[in-house]
């Protein structure tokens, strides 16, 4: 499919996405975010992906926000609609069966540290950088990030991110739970790469019920969470994975799960 600012491969079933934009540190221009939309659609849509990465070009940012020569001309109207739509296409990766992770190569500021946010996983290069600036442009995040961060890092640290509009580097970033690992820059794919194939090991159907089942538990109380969990539990468990996962491991030999 042809992008004009997107890298896209497809790597033995993992899709790698490469924000393309090095000269504007990967803004997200409204051309991204239609692309990454297109992306997203294909990740879930496309049998042959099993996971996907997404990452910035370039060694300096992964995504350095949406792009503010654009934010600028906005009108309160227009503002609104350009927040429901990069967050439309952000939730879409977020609810994605396959898992998503972040690569964050650099600065991930406003909707970079968002897209970052709204993706399973996030493993950082030692270098890379993150923050919620848009303060500094006097107005709120309009990516989630006024609502992930705090339900990832917790209500007082993603304030003080939040108001000062500061910048958090990757060993705070871990420490504070914003990312699940930090590896040298030159190494960031190929530890990205193998923490999906360790996920990819595993049923898909499995994989797809613990992403469904963490977001949906988010929004409800915790008996009715943990109500959905048993009822889904027991679907799984009328799965061809389930029968397989369950019979390799009394066979002592490694599982072949087919999806079903
Ligand atoms: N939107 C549009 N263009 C951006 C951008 C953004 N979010 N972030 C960087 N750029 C552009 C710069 O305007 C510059 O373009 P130019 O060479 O045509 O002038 C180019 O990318 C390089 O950025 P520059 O600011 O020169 O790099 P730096 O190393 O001095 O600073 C940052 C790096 C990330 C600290 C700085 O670019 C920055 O603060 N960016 C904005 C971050 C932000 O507020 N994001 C939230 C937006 S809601």
């Amino acid at each position: 499919m042809p992008y004009s600012t997107l890298l896209y491969e497809l790597r033995d079933g993992i899709a790698l996405i490469t924000v393309n934009r090095p000269d504007k540190l990967n803004a997200l221009s409204h051309a991204v975010i239609g692309e990454l939309e297109q992306a997203a659609g294909h990740i879930v849509e496309d049998a042959a992906v099993r996971a996907a990465i997404i990452t910035g070009a370039g060694s300096k940012a992964f995504v350095a926000g949406a792009d503010i020569a654009e934010l600028a001309a906005c009108d309160p109207a227009a503002a609104r609609s350009l927040s429901e739509r990069g967050s439309g296409v952000f939730r879409r990766l977020e609810t994605s069966p396959k898992p998503v992770l972040a690569a964050v190569n650099g600065f991930a500021l406003g909707g970079g540290c968002e897209l970052a946010m709204a993706c399973h996983l996030r493993i950082a290069s030692e270098n890379a950088r993150f923050g919620q600036p848009e303060v500094k442009l006097g107005i709120i995040p309009g990516y989630g990030g006024s609502v992930r961060l705090p339900r990832l890092v917790g209500r007082g640290r993603a304030l003080e991110i939040l108001l000062t509009g500061g910048m958090v580097d990757a060993q705070e970033a871990l420490r504070i739970g914003l990312v699940n690992r930090v590896v040298p820059a030159d190494r960031l794919l190929a530890e990205s790469e193998q923490l999906l194939r360790t996920a990819l090991e595993n049923g898909p159907l499995a994989l797809a019920g613990c992403i469904r089942m963490v977001d949906e538990q988010e929004a409800l109380p915790l008996e009715q969470a943990l109500a959905l969990e048993s009822r889904r539990f027991g679907e799984l468990a009328g799965s061809e994975d389930f029968r397989e996962g369950t019979g390799a491991f009394l066979a002592k030999r490694k599982p072949s799960f087919g999806g079903r």
